[in-house]
């Protein structure tokens, strides 16, 4: 179906249906080609890297300082690459290896899972960022889910449920005491972001991106620049990189650690830390050879707790933002894609 020299916006239902070159001109995000290039290796290398089991040691001194390494990643940088954090590799894995099976079904097979563009859909499988309203298509196709507190998953190809599950279990582990080793980074009782009656309850999403090769990867993007909604997020990806993350205002390319997952800090938790720790800007750029795949779990509180700077820190100074309950921010998110700010803008003080 792409057969003018001009084409205009492509009604694809999925990204793997356009091989062709030229790339249909929608698709031309990136108004400065040589914006991708804008990378500078050595501050890349020094991203920062976190033991998780440096902070779940018994030994105070040993937590102490991981606490103290979390919290300059987080105001330095918000994001950080987590090693040791006992998700097994194997699991890993053969979660890579069942998301590829899913994207090779047939389109018919996928098509019951189409995106309705409520955010709170259990199931959402669709293509680009936004597109009822985006000015551009990326390139790239994805499946949203519902996986906490209740587990929504495709039950296709067979055995990819079963392991998308054992994963979240895992993450949702992790991401617990790593909001623990947070909460005492920020001077807050290490209960105080999510405490045990909510950690059940919390409202997690997990997102599935499939980016094909793309003939012309210097004009298009997978993902627009944008910052996660939830406290963290969790990445893994399928060895090919893509991922880059705006720092001092330059994109830095990430080469993650083999195994480590790679956190960013979202929305939720600049709100909660009254702007301590900011949330990352980060986008996901292509390649015209390999078929990427990253895997992501947006880690938030329940879905109808309202969050707001925590009032401890409020004793000495100014909200920043305004409380609103997480279902409605994601509701604010949901529509504020159709400009280009931040979310967090929009509850600012
Ligand atoms: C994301 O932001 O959801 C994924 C970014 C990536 O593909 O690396
Ligand atoms: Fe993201």
């Amino acid at each position: 179906f792409i057969s003018s020299s001009e084409p205009t916006k492509v009604d694809a239902s999925n990204i793997s249906s356009i091989k062709a070159f030229p790339i249909p001109s929608s698709y031309h995000s990136l108004a400065e080609p040589d914006d991708i290039v804008d990378v500078t290796e050595e501050l890349a290398a020094s991203i920062p890297v976190i033991d998780f089991s440096l902070l779940t040691s018994d030994d105070l001194k040993i937590h102490t300082k991981a606490v103290h390494e979390i919290a300059k990643a987080c105001s330095e940088w918000g994001f950080f690459m987590l090693t040791n954090h006992g998700v097994p590799e194997s699991l890993m894995q053969e979660l890579m290896k069942k998301t590829h099976e899913f994207y090779n079904l047939p389109e018919e097979e996928k098509e019951e899972f189409g995106d309705d563009g409520d955010p709170l859909s259990p199931i959402r499988h669709g293509t680009s960022f936004h597109p009822p309203a985006e000015s551009f298509n990326y390139w790239r196709d994805y499946l949203k889910l519902l996986t906490s507190p209740q587990f929504s998953f495709p039950h296709k190809p067979p055995g990819y449920r079963e392991v998308a599950f054992e994963y979240n279990k895992k993450i949702n582990g992790v991401a617990r005491k790593l909001l623990q080793g947070i909460s005492e980074s920020l001077g807050l009782e290490s209960d105080s972001i999510i405490d045990s009656s909510d950690s059940d309850s919390g409202l997690h999403i997990m997102g599935v991106n499939f980016y094909p090769p793309c003939p012309q990867p210097h004009l298009a993007l997978g993902l627009p620049p944008h910052s996660d909604f939830g406290f963290l997020t969790f990445l893994i990806q399928n060895g090919i990189g893509g991922l880059q993350v705006k720092h001092e205002d330059k994109w830095l390319n990430v080469n993650p650690l083999p195994n480590c997952l790679v956190v960013n800090i979202g929305d939720q938790l600049e709100a909660v830390s009254n702007g301590r720790y900011g949330s990352v800007l980060h986008r996901a750029i292509l390649n015209n050879k390999d078929t990427r795949i990253s895997l992501v779990v947006v880690n938030g509180p329940a879905r109808d707790k309202e969050i707001g700077p925590a009032p401890e820190l409020l004793e000495k100074e100014k909200p920043l933002f305004k409380s609103i309950k997480y279902c409605d921010y994601l509701l604010v998110q949901q529509k504020s894609q159709l400009s280009d700010g931040r979310t967090l803008d929009q509850i600012r003080y």
